[in-house]
């Protein structure tokens, strides 16, 4: 969410600064970066459930992803709507 935001990326609203409580930083994340992100926590589970788009099994908050060498070319799908 960070990196998206500092890019101006458009779609990536981030209206709560990543305080998971927005969640209009929704994306939809690509494989393999999908599994080797793991299961999201039960709040962040929670929160999925009021993103504007449809959540999909890979929805994720992006203020929840922390970026790494590890996810060094993470692809993300923006969806259609943050509201
Ligand atoms: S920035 Fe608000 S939930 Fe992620």
């Amino acid at each position: 969410m960070d990196a998206a935001t500092s890019a101006n990326v458009d779609g990536i609203a981030a209206d709560c600064g990543g305080l998971m409580t927005c969640a209009t930083c929704h994306v939809y994340v690509d494989e393999p970066f999908a599994s080797q992100l793991g299961a999201p926590d039960a709040e962040e589970v929670a929160m999925l459930a009021f993103t504007a788009a449809p959540s999909q099994p890979n929805s994720r908050l992006s203020c929840q992803i922390t970026l790494g060498l590890d996810l060094n070319g993470l692809t993300v799908k923006l969806p259609p709507t943050q509201y």
